[in-house]
């Protein structure tokens, strides 16, 4: 006990003391201009030089990056090959979410590339499955694993345009009992217009000249780098370290081609002609000074035949395709040929050739069809002076989701409109950033028990795969102009998805109204709230709910997927909840018991969303009415919170607004009830009770119970201040929570719960403090896997851990600072409310 006081006190001093030293970093980093590029290899204190760069170990003390939290243990090959570099003979593994963070001094295109090389070492690193998301943004790899990779090591590389300057790579196991690992990372920017912000879109009919925008809102994954009529180009020899391979292997019949080189300089051209010419970033020579042409005796000039190479794709995804042309073929203009570009046997584009030796590039974004192969073919035009045609390079990227932070440069934001619109009446498939979603009254899910587990999750990526209808309603479809109108859904649709509201499909019941669950014509699981005119949800709640949960889309808040207001009708479509309410975990049911890290993961995941929504938007919205049955979890016990109907927006300059004191008894703030401010501390204190309510699994005004034990906050705050927490908290975690995470999880609930507002600490210290107390129990549960680690709280304090990793404090005061608390959050809402105003404005 007294050891773990003085550790705190050290912990605090830490905590004065970073500060200054991080003031005494930033004025260090004053003399230069921070290059916003990073090359990291992960798992090691040792910089090693790889392909004429400097890769900086995670672990050496002068890292200008951050990882948190510092929980995880880098592991080393245990027989490393000589041949091997330093940068794939150390890894980092990961047994939770872990991010590291950089810092992004300049907006633009960043190329970021994962490396993962398994090597030999005590875990196998080959069994790992895990998650990589980037600031919030999830799906980059999803239950991903190396295991039947040929080869290696294997470099995911992404593009994305980012303009936050806190950018976060996040790796999470796929599974409780999995892990994830990274041997290196890079980030570094991109020269500007690497990536255009539109191209020609070719969909599964053909092109109508119409072009796909919004490449600079997308991830892009590479899929395929080739070299044609090369050899391989290693990371070391290429301008922005990137892998091209030979072509031979995607040629249908190879006896077409033949490989073809040049050895004078390429004549590189700034600017654009007919097209635009490439400069050594966008290829390097070596790409340009070898081609394929076609393999035919000199002088034959009557047998014409295309060459053509297949690339095994996504299926239904969409693709940008950039081919890469360098005549390095003809001895003059006069006999330079005229090609044809098929691509899919559906699309060709005649490209003429104008200069010799300049190389130039086309980009195209092509929707790929269920064959999962895209086909690229080419052929002399009819035209053409010669019967040749030749083809220098090519890639393939695949356009994945959407990012939410970026912005763009250079453009006007009223082009993003028609995208979001038209993705949005372009069928609810569409509405992307959904899930699925339950929700219900605790009172009212008596029997009927989440049972839906054979309802499949619709994933981010199923909605967003569909690209090309994205884009084919993007086209077609007017500008709505109020992006409210495109969440709008017929009654019909309801009706159906109900089954007419079937009381089969009733899974919840409350002053609210019914909750139904439905599905949708397009398959999506929806939980449909259908209030009762008179005695429902009054109009401003409904319209309160959806123009709130229309501005904001977050990991850890329930997603809006539509609503009804036709026929008088009040009703609103939610993500569908596959686990029901917090509070249906806890007591009154017969569900298994949480045990004591999920309840963490709870709690921070909703202090998440909720610290969201008081940041997030402009002015921060409060939520009002925090308490257990408003947190809802999906399938994997992620933690939403839901039910916005009293929600307020502040207004900008005023920090608190009065009101009618709305909420639920128990929860209620008494300084709000007191004054009638109400302020985000009212939320902070009403999740302060939500604490208590997880860690005694009881509720949180029990009549029938002595007085002084009824109101549980009154009586669990006295057996904390009398440092006995664990005497009252639910007897099925006692013996298998970690005292060191109890008390600062006590602590926490006891900072929420004070009486003064102002005393109060604000939702993100909320979240910070429970991951710590998440890593407490973590680091115990490590350290002490045979242990239940109750009665040595002690001796499992971490202190050794801070002593191990200098940057450690670092991590703290960064988390710590404000704004920049949850990289995962902090730039989507403003992006979202800049999409709202441009709405607005039409
Ligand atoms: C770091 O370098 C030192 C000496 O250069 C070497 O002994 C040590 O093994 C290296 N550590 C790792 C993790 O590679
Ligand atoms: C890496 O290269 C730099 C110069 O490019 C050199 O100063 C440094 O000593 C090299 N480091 C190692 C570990 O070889
Ligand atoms: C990046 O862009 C955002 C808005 O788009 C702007 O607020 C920010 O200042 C920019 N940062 C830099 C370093 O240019
Ligand atoms: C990942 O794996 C889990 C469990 O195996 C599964 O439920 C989920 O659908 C998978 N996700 C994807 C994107 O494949
Ligand atoms: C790897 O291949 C084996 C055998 O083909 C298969 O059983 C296993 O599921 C594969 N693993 C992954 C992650 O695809
Ligand atoms: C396609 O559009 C461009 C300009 O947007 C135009 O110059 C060209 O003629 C169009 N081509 C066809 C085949 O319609
Ligand atoms: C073309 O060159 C590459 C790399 O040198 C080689 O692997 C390939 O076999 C050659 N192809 C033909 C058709 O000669
Ligand atoms: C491959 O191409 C050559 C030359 O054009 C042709 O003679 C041969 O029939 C083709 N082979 C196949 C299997 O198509
Ligand atoms: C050239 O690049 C710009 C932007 O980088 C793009 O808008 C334009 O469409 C490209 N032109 C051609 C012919 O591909
Ligand atoms: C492409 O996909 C097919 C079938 O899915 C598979 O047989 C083939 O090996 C794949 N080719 C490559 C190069 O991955
Ligand atoms: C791709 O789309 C086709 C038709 O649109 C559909 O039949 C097929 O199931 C889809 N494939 C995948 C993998 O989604
Ligand atoms: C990023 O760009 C978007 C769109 O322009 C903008 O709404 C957002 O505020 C920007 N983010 C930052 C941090 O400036």
């Amino acid at each position: 006990m007294g050891k773990f006081q003085s550790h705190e006190v050290i912990v605090r001093l830490l905590h004065l003391l970073l500060p200054l030293q991080l003031l005494f970093l930033q004025s260090l980093s004053l003399s230069y201009t921070p290059p916003s590029k990073y090359f990291i290899n992960c798992g090691s204190q040792n910089n090693t030089n790889y392909t004429g760069r400097t890769f900086v170990g995670d672990m050496s003390s002068d890292s200008s990056f951050t990882l948190s939290p510092k929980r995880d243990d880098p592991v080393v090959d245990s027989s490393p090959s000589p041949t091997t570099s330093q940068l794939y003979q150390t890894a980092r593994i990961f047994k939770g979410p872990s991010s590291y963070v950089f810092h992004i001094d300049q907006n633009g295109t960043y190329l970021v590339r994962l490396h993962f090389f398994p090597f030999s070492s005590p875990t196998d690193l080959s069994t790992a499955l895990f998650d990589v998301s980037v600031s919030g943004l999830p799906g980059l790899l999803q239950n991903f694993s190396v295991q039947n990779t040929s080869n290696l090591p294997l470099i995911k590389e992404f593009l994305l345009t980012i303009n936050i300057s806190k950018f976060t790579v996040k790796f999470e196991p796929s599974q409780e009992s999995s892990f994830a690992f990274v041997n290196a990372i890079e980030v570094f920017i991109a020269p500007d217009s690497f990536i255009p912000h539109s191209a020609l879109l070719v969909t599964r009919k053909g092109s109508k000249n119409s072009s796909y925008k919004g490449l600079l809102s997308r991830v892009l994954q590479k899929i395929h780098r080739v070299n044609v009529g090369g050899g391989e180009i290693e990371p070391g020899l290429d301008t922005l370290w990137r892998n091209w391979v030979p072509d031979d292997t995607f040629l249908f019949n190879r006896s077409t081609a033949r490989n073809k080189s040049y050895d004078q300089p390429i004549q590189y051209q700034e600017g654009q002609s007919e097209y635009n010419y490439s400069d050594r970033y966008i290829a390097p020579d070596n790409v340009y000074s070898t081609a394929k042409e076609m393999n035919t005796n000199k002088g034959d000039q009557l047998q014409s035949f295309n060459i053509s190479w297949g690339f095994n794709v996504t299926k239904n995804a969409t693709h940008l395709l950039r081919v890469h042309f360098c005549d390095i073929t003809s001895a003059s203009l006069s006999v330079s040929p005229w090609i044809n570009l098929y691509i899919n046997s559906i699309f060709s584009r005649n490209i003429k050739i104008i200069t010799l030796a300049v190389p130039f590039y086309l980009d195209f974004v092509v929707v790929s069809d269920n064959s999962g192969l895209l086909n690229i073919s080419i052929g002399p035009h009819r035209d053409s002076p010669v019967n040749n045609s030749f083809l220098n390079g090519l890639e393939i990227m695949e356009i994945m989701q959407e990012l939410r932070w970026v912005s763009i440069k250079n453009e006007s934001k009223k082009k993003y409109i028609p995208l979001l619109v038209g993705s949005v009446v372009g069928g609810l498939a569409l509405v992307c950033i959904v899930l699925i979603v339950f929700l219900l009254q605790s009172k009212c899910r008596k029997g009927k028990p989440a049972q839906a587990t054979d309802w499949l999750p619709i994933t981010v990526d199923r909605g967003l795969s569909s690209h090309g209808r994205i884009h084919e309603a993007t086209i077609h479809s007017s500008p709505v102009p109020y992006l409210n109108l495109g969440l709008k859904i017929p009654f019909a649709e309801v009706q159906s998805a109900t089954k007419n509201f079937s009381s089969k499909l009733l899974v919840g019941k409350g002053g609210f109204g019914n909750v139904y669950q439905g599905t949708l014509r397009n398959g999506m699981k929806v939980a449909v709230k259908r209030s009762q005119p008179g005695h429902g949800q009054g109009l401003p709640e409904f319209q309160t709910e959806i123009l709130v949960l229309s501005k904001i889309h977050h990991r850890h808040l329930v997603s809006l997927v539509g609503y009804c207001d036709e026929r008088n009708e009040m009703i609103l479509v939610y993500e569908f909840m596959e686990k029901g309410t917090l509070r249906s975990h806890l007591y009154d049911s017969d569900l298994p018991c949480l045990s004591w890290k999920q309840r963490l993961e709870i709690c921070i995941g909703a202090a998440r969303g909720l610290h969201y929504l008081h940041t997030g938007s402009e002015g921060g919205i409060i939520h009002r009415d925090i308490k257990s049955t408003n947190i809802l979890l999906d399938d994997d016990f992620v933690a939403k919170v839901a039910d916005f109907g009293l929600s307020r927006s502040g207004l900008p300059n005023q920090t608190h607004v009065s009101t009618a004191v709305k909420g639920t008894f128990g929860y209620l703030d008494p300084e709000y009830f007191r004054t009638q401010q109400l302020t985000d501390k009212s939320d902070v204190y009403s999740f302060g009770v939500v604490l208590l309510e997880v860690l005694c699994a009881r509720p949180v005004i029990n009549p029938s119970l002595p007085t002084e034990q009824m109101n549980l906050a009154e009586w669990v705050m006295v057996w904390q201040k009398k440092g006995l927490l664990e005497q009252v908290i639910d007897p099925l975690l006692v013996g298998k929570v970690n005292l060191n995470s109890l008390r600062k999880f006590g602590e926490t609930a006891e900072k929420c719960l004070q009486e003064e507002g102002a005393d109060r600490p604000t939702m993100g210290d909320v979240v910070w403090d429970l991951e710590y107390a998440f890593q407490l129990q973590q680091t115990a549960m490590q350290r002490e896997p045979l242990e239940d680690s109750t009665n040595d709280a002690a001796s499992t304090f971490p202190l050794p851990t801070i002593q191990r990793y200098p940057s450690y404090s670092l991590s703290i005061s960064n988390i710590h600072g404000p704004e920049r608390r949850d990289g995962s959050s902090e730039t989507t809402e403003s992006e979202v409310f800049s999409q709202l105003r441009i709405a607005d404005g039409r």
